[in-house]
């Protein structure tokens, strides 16, 4: 069973970067405006950015932990904790909107009973808005672990998330 204290050392434990995220931290490290760049590739690579890899990233790069942070938080687009397994990403795009994407989101919310950008319990979704996924003519459009559902009613929604969930 883990106890708090081991728990701690997990979460301050060393992280390994796979050889192809170092090698893009090492090609853009030197380079101006670069932290963005190695921020996205670094929650491409691992669905969010963890304490550890903030700091492993703080370690390569020589850029303080805490001007890390202040783009992190800055902005929505990165995240600090574990994405659920499958992503649902509500758009919210002016034509999913005008369509009742806001709907989508509301019942999407309840039925998972989460907040928007958060994961729910079991870890299975985390749910967030998205500004157009490129195919408007199908609005209102949601996307859940990548693939694309057009057309979306609240009706629906439940048997959608069923699917993927007797999947997790
Ligand atoms: S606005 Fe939703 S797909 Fe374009």
């Amino acid at each position: 069973m883990a106890t708090a204290t081991s728990a701690r050392k997990e979460e301050t434990a060393a992280i390994d970067f796979p050889a192809e995220l170092l090698s893009f931290i090492n090609e853009w490290k030197d380079k101006q405006g670069s932290l963005i760049m190695i921020l996205h590739k670094t929650q491409e690579t691992y669905g969010y950015i963890s304490r550890q890899a903030a700091e492993e990233l703080a370690r390569l790069t020589g850029i303080p932990l805490a001007r890390i942070y202040g783009v992190i938080t800055f902005y929505h687009f990165f995240k600090t904790t574990k994405p659920g397994k499958f992503k649902v990403s509500i758009c919210l795009g002016t034509a999913c909107y005008l369509k009742g994407g806001g709907d989508l989101m509301e019942e999407a919310r309840k039925l998972l009973n989460v907040e928007e950008g958060g994961v729910t319990e079991d870890g299975v979704f985390s749910v967030d808005p998205v500004r157009c996924v490129g195919c408007c003519g199908l609005a209102p459009v949601i996307t859940v672990g990548g693939d694309t559902f057009g057309k979306v009613t609240k009706t629906q929604l439940p048997e959608i998330f069923a699917r993927y969930r007797a999947l997790a």
